[in-house]
């Protein structure tokens, strides 16, 4: 059986403030990426504070990457910086636009984000913000207008910049009742037309970088944040199954497939305790509880308690996830000694790597898909897959792409092998990203994902015309052959 099993979802994903831009329209509050400036300017920068005395610093990774940033620091826009999200490809003026040109290979998925500020402008509004309703609304009836699933995440690393400032984001308690009220106002608009959902975009990234909002690099902190965030998903998760009955809700997690730098005992059994950070995360939200192993994880952080009421227990329990969704890029390696989250630490020489350094590698996906499916026993959604690399447009914006056609072709085969040999149950693809878009790790416009290329560039120069690339018409046979056209 050469084909993907009928019915399947097939589309593309972005993000709020990488594709929209209209970043101070629509009674948008600002966001926690806003600061974000490309990272080409002769001085590179990144996301731009300035301290009590005037200091400016730029966080190479989320301002909120506590070992750069002092507390006292506060964001800033500077006049000569550009912040390519600001305007990013205009998808807030250009979305009909974008939605026909997905309709038009075939897509019967959108995977978008809600921004949280164009709703809540500072998060703790009483009332939601009608002008950010109706943008989302528009965006959905566009998309059934073409019978396109819309698939939502909730929140995609982001929130409104007062919460992080005011509340140092997911470090308070308080914060679950800011998203909660958020969702409810979602589910009540949305919910009739809106079936699938993800309460957060790759959440084991706590511990790294930006999801939770938290300056604090301190692991009890960050790891309690996480668990404020565990609650409020279930939380959603119960209270859109009451006002939503058919919806499924996910969450996403970044996979990168993991693999012991060597068949030494001691680094095999390191790749399995480091593993067990992502697991932590899918483990908990999936399955509805804390796994044994969790003081394991905490130890390895620095603290060794968590306090976790029965009422949280039971929330958790009650608010599992229906599907697990996830990113999958690259895979990494690991050996003892090396530090946990050690992504791009350590090279696998028989990988070919992307301009980037992120390691190709489609068995990885596959791999993934297995591991998960055999311990957790739900559906799949992979919800990001994609390759970023500097693309060169013809005059008339054309892009002859063959390099991300191979890329996609041996990632879909490696996915259809898992569903038809292995016996994985997956539900549904969306590429990362069908229209050209920032990068969300470096704010550039030039690491290029999509199947449309958008004459706009680093500087904030271009047309925003938008153009389909050869992966665009190849997408379109795939999909309207439900996948055997790859071969
Ligand atoms: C995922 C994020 O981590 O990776 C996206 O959910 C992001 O927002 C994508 O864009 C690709 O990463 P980058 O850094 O190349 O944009």
């Amino acid at each position: 059986m050469n084909t993907f099993p009928k019915g399947f979802l097939w589309g593309g994903a972005s993000a709020d403030f990488q594709v929209e831009g209209g970043f101070d329209e629509g009674g948008r509050g600002l966001l926690s990426h806003d600061y974000e400036t490309d990272g080409s300017l002769e001085e590179p920068r990144h996301h731009t504070m300035k301290m009590p005395d005037g200091t400016l610093i730029y966080p190479r990774s989320s301002f909120f990457y506590a070992d750069e940033v002092p507390p006292e620091a506060e964001p800033v826009f500077l006049e000569d910086a550009y912040y390519p999200s600001h305007k990013a490809v205009d998808f807030y003026h250009h979305y009909k636009e974008d939605i026909a040109l997905m309709a038009g290979m075939g897509f019967n998925v959108y995977r978008f984000s809600i921004c949280w500020s164009r709703i809540y402008p500072n998060g703790e509004e009483e009332q939601p913000n009608k002008e950010g309703l109706s943008f989302y609304r528009n965006v959905i009836n566009e998309l059934k207008k073409y019978g396109m699933e819309p698939l939502i995440t909730i929140c995609h690393d982001e929130m409104p910049m007062n919460l992080a400032l005011k509340y140092d984001g997911w470090s308070s308690r308080y914060l679950i009742d800011c998203y909660l009220k958020y969702c409810k106002t979602l589910f009540e608009h949305f919910g009739q037309d809106c079936k699938y959902w993800l309460t957060f975009n790759e959440i084991n990234a706590v511990k790294g970088f930006g999801p939770c909002g938290t300056r604090k690099s301190d692991g009890h902190v960050r790891y309690l944040a996480a668990h404020h965030m565990f609650v409020a998903s279930a939380k959603a998760v119960i209270l859109g199954h009451e006002m939503m009955p058919d919806a499924k809700f996910g969450t996403m997690y970044a996979m990168s497939e993991l693999y012991p730098a060597s068949c030494k005992s001691e680094d095999v059994f390191h790749a399995l305790l480091e593993r067990r950070e992502n697991w932590y995360f899918i483990d908990i939200m999936a399955r509805g509880y804390y796994p044994s192993y969790a003081k394991q994880i905490w130890k390895h952080h620095g603290f060794d308690h968590l306090e976790i009421s029965d009422e949280d227990k039971d929330i958790l329990k009650r608010g599992q996830l229906d599907f697990v969704s996830f990113s999958y890029y690259r895979s990494n390696i690991t050996q003892a000694g090396d530090p946990w989250f050690n992504v791009g630490g350590s090279i696998n020489p028989y990988l070919e790597t992307t301009p980037w350094g992120w390691p190709i590698d489609p068995l990885g996906l596959r791999h993934v898909m297995n591991t998960i499916y055999d311990r957790i026993q739900k559906p799949l959604f992979i919800v990001e897959n994609g390759l970023g690399v500097v693309d060169q447009a013809d005059e008339n914006g054309y892009v002859e792409d063959d390099y991300r056609i191979e890329y996609l072709k041996d990632h879909f085969k490696a996915m259809r092998d898992a569903i038809n040999e292995d016996g994985v149950d997956c539900i549904g693809y969306t590429m990362w990203a069908p229209v050209d878009l920032v990068s969300l790790s470096t704010g550039e416009m030039k690491k290029r994902y999509g199947f449309i290329y958008v004459d706009m560039n680093d500087k904030g120069e271009g047309s925003l015309k938008r153009t389909p690339k050869k992966s665009y018409y190849w997408m379109k046979e795939v999909i309207s052959s439900n996948g055997s056209s790859i071969d």
